[in-house]
């Protein structure tokens, strides 16, 4: 994908847009327009697959799809971005070694899954167009999956919940394109809730909003710079948190993940750990308890909490968990000097991408105009800034009026 929106729908409506992707549909057929949206994470970051707590947002960055259902084992997709048709069969949805993956393999990923917990596919001929910018770590796959599990599903089926929808389009996910993600990114996709983020449970899979305090606006800076090593090196992490469970628990009772280990239990293990995975463990357990305090902060409006949580996460990121980048600390700093912004750190995997930002009503463009100056003059990276909106979850919008 492309970092510009399609020629023909840049400046347009959203009434607008979603009559150009139907108009490319038979008109005479009934279609479905879905949407899905990408996420920002505020706080609580590598969390999710040590079964702790995270605290994303849904966006007004988003997929679409305008489907045309039809009789046909089969979903013939376009990308408007791409200008590329794409197709699979239902039948045909082994989970075979694939090449490197394609845009497709996350909407087949997600059929293969549907499949594999019981739910009913309908095939289909459809448009897909996106705003989220691909490789920037705001879960275009994700979205893309989510809009896909819509366009997919047979409408006299019954659809599980969202946090459910999720979790199958999480084990598509891994098991079939073979990203060994957490469930955040659909979780955040499929359940989302205007001008809330959500504090999520990620051991039993449960929710509940938490208002974006009020007179803040939410600023995604992007660095524009490649997620290098992101999946081996997440891999890494992923291990290296698995292997200080297994030390722990040999000496804990009840521990079968991270979510299970507070400060004391860390300390007292930790000379049996090796230095670099008890340097992982102390980020999750310190990171999972900034989770709650900033649930906590927002719903007192304490700003400056709010601040500081974000602070101590981005350092940690960066020196225990070691998966900020240069890019990343360039933006945090830039981000940080300029007046009316509460909290700055980098958000999603790391290893480049981009930093969430609680900046005050009025001082956006400040923020804006300071990255687009600094920024490539400090990093030679040309940034992109996005102030978002928190949004409801995917699911079926309305025909546009005629
Ligand atoms: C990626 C993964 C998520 C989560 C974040 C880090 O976005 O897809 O599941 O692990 O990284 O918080």
């Amino acid at each position: 994908m492309t970092d510009s929106p399609t020629p023909d729908l840049v400046g347009r409506s959203a009434a607008a847009r979603d009559a150009a992707l139907l108009a490319r549909l038979d008109p005479s057929r009934p279609a479905t327009l879905v949407r899905a949206p990408g996420r920002v994470n505020l706080i609580g970051e590598h969390t999710d697959y040590n079964q702790g707590f995270v605290l994303p947002a849904a966006i007004d960055l988003e997929v679409w799809i305008a489907a045309e259902p039809w009789d046909l084992p089969r979903v013939e997709l376009t990308s408007l971005e791409l200008g590329e048709t794409c197709s699979f069969e239902f039948d045909n949805l082994g989970l075979a070694s694939r090449e490197a993956a394609s845009w497709i393999d996350y909407v087949a990923g997600t059929a293969w899954a549907m499949r594999e917990a019981g739910l009913p596919l309908r095939g289909f001929r459809g448009v897909l167009d996106s705003t989220i910018p691909v490789g920037s770590g705001l879960s275009s796959s994700a979205a893309l999956e989510m809009a896909s599990s819509w366009a997919l599903a047979e409408p006299s089926a019954e659809r599980p919940s969202p946090s459910r929808m999720a979790a199958i389009a999480q084990r598509g996910e891994n098991a079939y394109v073979g990203v060994n993600c957490g469930i955040m990114d659909q979780f955040a996709s499929a359940a989302g809730e205007a001008g809330h983020s959500l504090l999520i449970d990620c051991r039993v899979n449960e929710f509940r909003p938490a208002p974006i305090p009020s007179g803040l606006s939410i600023v995604v800076c992007d660095t524009g710079s490649p997620r290098r090593l992101s999946s081996s090196e997440y891999n890494t992490r992923r291990s290296e948190c698995e292997e200080g469970v297994a030390v722990i628990a040999e000496r804990e009772q009840g521990v079968t993940a991270l979510r299970d280990v507070d400060a004391a239990m860390l300390a007292r293990n930790r000379s049996r750990l090796r230095e670099v995975v008890a340097r992982r463990c102390q980020h999750i357990v310190e990171e999972d308890a900034r989770v709650a305090a900033t649930v906590t902060a927002m719903a007192a409006g304490d700003l400056a909490e709010v601040g500081r949580l974000f602070a101590a996460s981005h350092a940690s990121l960066r020196d225990l968990y070691e998966v900020s980048s240069p890019a990343l600390d360039a933006m945090v700093e830039i981000a940080e000097g300029v007046p009316g912004v509460v909290a700055s750190r980098m958000t999603g995997a790391g290893f480049g991408g981009c930093t969430v930002n609680l900046v005050r009503y009025g001082a956006e463009q400040a923020l804006r105009e300071r990255v687009m100056s600094e920024y490539p003059a400090r990093m030679g990276l040309q940034p992109r800034v996005w102030i978002v909106a928190a949004v409801d979850g995917a699911g079926p919008m309305p025909p546009p009026a005629a």
